[in-house]
């Protein structure tokens, strides 16, 4: 008797421990953070892959209701729609794809692919991933997961495009390989074609790459970055001094000539171009100002015939700020931190990493803007505030620069910097935030007494 009592009042409490736990570890808990990391329109539906809350979230953009929520494995970094199908790439060390039926919200398969997956491509049979902590790209099996082929590729790899009829396969990756104290270093381009990996360094100071499209024809590339002007003492940020914002436009026919168009104005700066997207009818690119919170929105064929009329080798079109001027409507977005973009031609859905909602851009309506909230009763912890902080460049002047200018994702940019705060004179190379606050003084010649220090003076 008294034995079945115990047991009874264990058994309760053991339900309300499993209960408490799977409440905490259900996608609706309301405790966390989303942090949207990728988003793309199915049919009259928007599908949001939360980072930190591991799902996959279909959302009516019209009554902003939840309409499905799929629980993923690990931390999601991008998708892939292949119909009703979605690619998941998640996880770091060990990451995977996990294939999604988006009808019925059930897990098809999942098999493992490489060191931080990221940005999958579907074309036909076969599924495209970024490794970017291997630098390599691996080309699968869409079905069964195995790997076909795999190429090498320089730092970094973060975004994939692949032409239209499978033949060209084009890697961006993230930072500069190179040496940071010659003449010249930049992350670089790579086009595996025929089988065979050839790669092609972007403009110098080319940094901070995060996304890249492919026009519908498959002609064209755009690639959203940084461009840093590293090589200039870091005096002041006026016009673009130290970092400048920049999306690259690529004639897929003329690789080895990078067109890095800035996405600022002489007066403010576009920090941080994140995600990048053409319309169906590849009319109009879309750009990311993850550090402003703002979307370009730019006449892509009438930025082609300007590059071609103006670009003039005494004043080439990376020193111009301004240059889009009357092509581009630049547009404040009502969320913090947007990463993520797609279209359907009526609208365009940005996704905002730190607020946790999409911006609704209305592109027949005189691109007005709507917020869509999708984590209303969350409030964020004094350590993700920071890491808003430290991407947002609405605390810089002009917004030229945020922290993640120099430090993406709190790590390097692969840059050399000449920093004033221990003379001028001896550039030194980016440190990480990784064990900073742990490994006092900080700098290079210890001229911070603490990575608090540094970061207050910073600011
Ligand atoms: C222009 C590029 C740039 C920007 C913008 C930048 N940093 Fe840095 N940061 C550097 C460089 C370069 C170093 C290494 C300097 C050295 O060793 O003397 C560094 C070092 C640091 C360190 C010391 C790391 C260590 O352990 O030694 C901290 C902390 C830091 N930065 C925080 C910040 C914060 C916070 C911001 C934003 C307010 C910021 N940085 C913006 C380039 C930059």
């Amino acid at each position: 008797m008294k034995l079945t009592k115990m047991f009874r009042v264990s058994a309760a409490a053991l339900g309300c421990l499993l209960a408490l736990i799977s409440c905490r570890q259900g996608p609706d808990a309301a405790s966390g953070p989303l942090a949207p990391v990728d988003v793309k329109v199915v049919n009259h539906l928007v599908a949001v892959l939360g980072h930190e809350s591991r799902v996959l979230e279909l959302v009516d953009p019209a009554s902003g209701e939840k309409v499905k929520s799929v629980r993923l494995a690990q931390p999601p970094n991008g998708m892939a729609v292949d119909g009703a199908t979605a690619y998941v790439a998640e996880g770091g060390a060990r990451g995977v794809v996990e294939v999604v039926d988006l009808e019925s919200g059930a897990l098809k398969r999942s098999f493992p692919a490489g060191h931080t997956p990221m940005s999958p491509v579907v074309r036909g049979e076969k599924l495209y991933v970024a490794c970017r902590f291997d630098s390599r790209v691996l080309e699968m099996d869409a079905a069964a997961g195995t790997v076909l082929n795999s190429w090498n590729v320089p730092r970094e790899p973060v975004a994939l495009a692949v032409s239209p009829d499978g033949r060209k396969i084009w890697a961006a990756g993230h930072l500069p390989a190179g040496a940071a104290d010659g003449d010249f270093t930049a992350a670089a381009l790579t086009l595996v074609e025929d089988g065979k990996a050839v790669h092609f360094p972007l403009s110098n100071g080319t940094q901070g790459v995060r996304g890249m499209a492919i026009s519908p024809d498959g002609r064209y590339l755009a690639v959203a970055h940084v461009l840093s002007r590293y090589q200039a003492p870091t005096t002041q940020l006026d016009r673009g001094w130290m970092n400048t914002n920049a999306v690259t436009v690529i004639d897929t026919e003329e690789p080895d000539k990078p067109h890095p168009v800035l996405l600022d104005d002489p007066d403010a700066g576009a920090a941080n171009p994140w995600g990048v997207s053409f319309s169906g009818d590849g009319g109009t690119l879309f750009v990311t100002h993850a550090g402003t919170h703002e979307l370009s929105v730019i006449d892509f064929p009438a930025l082609l015939e300007r590059i071609k009329r103006e670009d003039r080798s005494n004043e080439p079109v990376s020193e111009r700020l301004g240059f889009l001027h009357g092509l581009r409507t630049r547009i404040a977005l009502p969320l913090n931190g947007p990463r993520a973009v797609a279209s359907d031609g009526k609208n365009v859905y940005v996704a905002g990493y730190f607020s946790d909602s999409l911006a609704e851009v209305s592109l027949k309506d005189a691109c007005k803007s709507r917020a869509i909230p999708l984590n209303v009763p969350f409030r964020p912890s004094r350590e993700k505030l920071g890491e808003r902080y430290f991407n947002d460049a609405s605390h810089c002047f002009q917004g030229w620069q945020s922290c993640a200018t120099c430090h993406p994702d709190g790590r390097v940019d692969g840059l050399n910097w000449d920093l004033l705060n221990d003379g001028m004179g001896n550039p030194k190379n980016t440190r990480t935030m990784f064990l900073s606050h742990r490994t006092s003084p900080v700098m290079t010649l210890g001229v911070r007494a603490s990575a608090e220090v540094a970061v207050t003076a910073g600011f």
